[in-house]
C-alpha cells in the first residue's frame, strides 16, 4: 500500500496504546480511514474513528515498545493496494508486503509477531508493488497512440506475465483525457510508460496505479451469471454448483475439510486467476501451499499453477488488524483482475479469523458489543465483502466482462451453524456447502452434508449444464438428491425395525444411495487421478450410479435375489471407477452405465 508521499506532515503523539489500539492527541484534520505512521519504528496504522481531539488509529503491526509520547505522523492518503505486474506468483501479508523471500527462508511461517524478527523488515517496510522491487521490468507492447482519448478502464496495451497478457489499463480513478504520449519498452514499476492530458494539466501512466482498499472498484454494470465455475469436485459440480461471479460459504467444525476444500479449489478451478487468503490459519498449511503451488501445473495453459495465482497470508502468528486488512486486499486484486476481463476465484480461508479479528479490536474500543462479543456491525461488514463478488460488464473500451466468484470458509466454534458468523454468511452466500462432523469422522471426504447444502443457482445454471454436459444433467441431479434424502429415510426405518424388514425395493435405494455416496460423492483430494475430474467424466460416473439403481430394480423384478445382483462383476467395477485414468474415461463410463442397467443378463440365477 502506498499512501501519498508528498504531502505537508501533520504530527501529534500517542495518548494512549492497548495492543494493536492506539490513541493519538494533536491530529488536527485528520480523517477516518487515513492511514498514519506511529511512533518511532514508523508502524503502519489506520484512523478508524475520531472522537473529539482523540484519533482512534487500528495498528497493523506489532506495538510492543510503543511509547506514550510517541510522534504520529497523518498521511493524507486511505489504505491503498498497488496494482500492476508481478502480483501473479507472488506472496503478501495483508498490507500487500511481499512475503516469498522470508518464506523461502523458512522464517515467516514460523516466528512469532510480524513475518520477520528483523526489525528492518516491519514499520517502514514499504508495500512491493508486486514484483515491483525497484529493479524489476516488463514489456510494455501498447495497443493506442498518442492522439487517442481515453476513458477510465480503457486498455492502454499489455505485458505477457506468464501465461496471461496482462492488461494495463487507464485507472478507474482517472478523468478521460487525450493521450500525449505513449510508448512500448521496458519499464520499472515507478516509470512513465506515457502521459494523459487532462483539463487541468497532464498525468503520467505507470504500468500499474493504487486503489483504496475499502472502496469497491466500479464497473459499468452488473450481470446475473449463467455459467458455472468449474472446480473438478462431483458434490459441487454436480450437485451442489457455483455460479461464476457467485458466492459460497464453507462452514464445518475443527478438522472437516474446510481448507482442502479451498486449496483444491485454487489448483483444480478454472478460474482466470486465483487469490488465496490465508486469513488467520496456521502457518504450516500456508507453508505446505507455497510449497505444493510451483510444482502443480495447470491443466489449461501448461504453466506453473503459482502463475495464476495471488497469495496473502495473515497466519495466526501475525497482528490481528493486518488480517483485517487482508480480506480487503485480496478483494481488491481480484477486482483489478476482474476488470481487465478475466474471471477470478477468491478463496478466503478462514473468514471467521476476519470476523474475530474485528470482535478483537472492537472489543478494544469498548465498544458495546452484539451477538457472542461480535461488533453490531459485523453483518453490513461481511456484506460490503459478499457484495464485492460478481459478473460484471467492466468499464473502458474494449468492452469485455469479468467475474470475482467468491467462496468463504467459516469455521463456527464447536462446529455450531447457529453462530453469528455462519448465519450472517448464510444470508449472503447463494451456495452453501455445509460440512459435516459426522462425515468426516466417518473419512467421508469431501464432508459436504447434502441436506443441509444447497445452491441457489441452480435454474439459472440449468441451460448451460443442458448444453455443454448433458440434457438430462439437472433430472440427474435431482435424482441423485432425492435418492440420497431417501437414504436417510430408510436408515431411520432400519434404525428401528432392522434392515431384513425393508422390502427389496427398499433395499435397493439402500445400496444405490451408499454407491452414490462412495463411489461417486467421495473424492480424494491427495489422488493425482480423482483429485479432480471433467464434467463429462462426472457425470458419466453419475449416470452409471443411477443406472445401476435401476439395474438393480429390474434384476430384483426378476427373482434375482439382491445378494446376487451385489455380487457382479459390473457393480464391482462400478466400485472402482474412481480410480480410473486415462483419456476415454468418460467413454468407458458410459459402456459401463449400459452394462449395470443390464444386471439382469448378467447375474447368476
Ligand atoms: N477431500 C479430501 N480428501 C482426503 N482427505 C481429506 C479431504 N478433505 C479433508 N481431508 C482430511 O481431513 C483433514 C482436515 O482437513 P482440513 O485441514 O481441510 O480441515 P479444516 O476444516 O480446514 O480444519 P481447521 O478447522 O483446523 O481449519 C485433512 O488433513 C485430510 O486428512
Ligand atoms: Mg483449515
Amino acid at each position: 500500500m502506498t499512501p501519498a508521499d508528498d504531502l505537508p506532515v501533520t504530527r501529534g503523539i500517542v495518548a494512549r496504546a492497548a495492543g494493536p489500539v492506539v490513541h493519538a492527541t494533536g491530529l488536527a484534520g485528520a480523517s477516518v480511514g487515513e492511514v498514519v505512521h506511529v511512533g518511532a519504528r514508523r508502524l503502519l496504522g489506520e484512523i478508524i474513528a475520531l472522537d473529539g481531539a482523540v484519533a482512534v488509529i487500528q495498528v497493523y503491526e506489532e506495538t510492543a515498545g510503543l511509547e506514550v509520547g510517541a510522534p504520529v505522523e497523518l498521511t493524507g492518503a486511505p489504505l491503498r493496494a498497488w496494482l500492476g505486474p508481478g502480483l501473479l506468483g507472488a506472496t503478501f501479508d495483508g498490507l500487500e508486503r511481499r512475503l516469498d523471500r522470508l518464506a523461502e527462508a523458512g522464517r515467516w511461517l514460523i516466528l512469532p509477531g510480524m513475518g520477520s524478527s528483523d526489525p528492518a523488515d516491519v514499520g517502514e517496510s514499504r508495500p512491493s508493488r508486486g514484483a515491483a522491487t525497484a529493479t524489476a521490468r516488463w514489456t510494455f507492447e501498447p495497443s493506442l497512440e498518442a492522439g487517442a482519448v481515453v476513458q477510465p478502464g480503457d486498455v492502454l496495451g499489455v505485458v505477457a506475465e506468464g501465461p496471461l497478457r496482462h492488461r494495463i489499463l487507464v485507472p478507474p480513478d482517472m478523468t478521460a483525457g487525450r493521450l500525449a504520449r505513449l510508448d512500448g519498452g521496458r519499464y520499472t514499476a515507478d516509470e512513465a510508460i506515457g502521459r494523459l492530458e487532462v483539463d487541468d494539466g497532464g498525468r503520467d501512466l505507470f504500468l500499474g496505479h493504487d486503489w483504496p482498499i475499502r472502496w469497491p472498484r466500479p464497473v459499468r454494470s452488473r450481470r446475473l451469471p449463467e455459467q458455472p465455475l468449474v472446480t473438478g469436485q462431483r458434490v459441487f459440480d454436480m450437485l451442489f454448483p457455483i455460479a461464476r461471479g457467485g458466492t459460497a460459504v464453507i462452514p464445518g467444525g475443527f478438522g472437516t475439510g474446510k481448507t482442502v476444500v479451498e486449496q483444491s479449489l485454487a489448483r483444480w478451478s478454472d478460474a482466470d486467476i486465483v487469490v488465496y487468503v490465508g486469513c488467520g490459519e496456521r502457518g504450516n498449511e500456508m507453508a505446505e501451499l507455497l510449497a505444493s503451488f510451483p510444482k502443480l501445473v495447470d491443466p489449461r495453459s501448461g504453466a506453473p499453477l503459482l502463475d495464476r495465482t495471488v497469495l496473502i497470508a495473515n497466519t495466526s502468528n501475525m497482528p490481528v488488524a493486518a488480517r483485517e486488512a487482508s480480506i480487503q486486499l485480496g478483494v481488491t486484486i481480484a477486482e483489478y483482475f476482474r476488470d481487465q476481463g478475466l474471471h477470478v476465484a477468491l478463496l478466503a480461508d478462514s473468514t471467521s479469523r476476519w470476523a474475530e479479528a474485528l470482535r478483537e479490536i472492537g472489543g478494544r474500543l469498548e465498544e458495546l458489543p452484539g451477538e457472542e462479543g461480535f461488533p453490531a456491525y459485523l453483518g453490513s461488514r461481511l456484506a460490503a465483502f459478499y457484495e464485492r463478488a460478481g459478473r460484471a460488464d467492466v468499464l473502458g473500451m474494449p468492452e469485455r466482462e469479468g467475474s470475482i466468484t467468491l467462496v468463504g470458509a467459516v469455521s463456527p466454534p464447536g462446529g455450531d451453524f447457529s453462530e453469528p458468523v455462519t448465519q450472517a454468511s448464510l444470508r449472503l452466500a447463494g451456495t452453501f456447502w455445509a460440512l459435516d462432523a459426522d462425515l468426516a469422522h466417518a473419512r467421508h471426504f469431501p464432508a459436504v452434508g447434502w441436506t443441509l447444502s444447497y445452491a441457489l443457482a441452480v435454474d439459472r445454471l440449468a441451460p448451460w449444464y443442458r448444453e455443454m454436459v448433458h440434457p438430462a444433467w439437472a433430472e440427474r441431479r435431482a435424482k441423485a438428491i432425492d435418492l440420497l434424502a431417501r437414504e436417510k429415510q430408510l436408515l431411520d426405518i432400519v434404525q428401528l425395525v432392522g434392515a431384513d424388514a425393508l422390502p427389496d425395493g427398499d433395499r435397493v435405494d439402500l445400496e444405490t444411495a451408499r454407491l452414490l455416496r462412495e463411489a461417486f460423492l467421495q473424492q480424494h483430494a491427495f489422488d493425482p487421478v480423482d483429485a479432480a475430474r471433467p464434467l463429462d467424466v462426472q457425470f458419466a460416473l453419475l449416470d452409471a450410479v443411477l443406472a445401476a439403481g435401476a439395474g438393480l430394480h429390474a434384476a430384483i423384478d426378476r427373482g434375482v435375489t439382491l445378494e446376487q445382483a451385489l455380487d457382479s462383476e459390473v457393480l464391482g467395477e462400478l466400485r472402482r471407477a474412481r480410480a480410473w485414468s486415462g483419456d476415454d474415461v468418460a467413454e468407458r463410463l458410459r459402456a459401463l452405465a449400459a452394462q449395470v442397467a443390464d444386471l439382469v443378463a448378467e447375474a447368476p440365477s
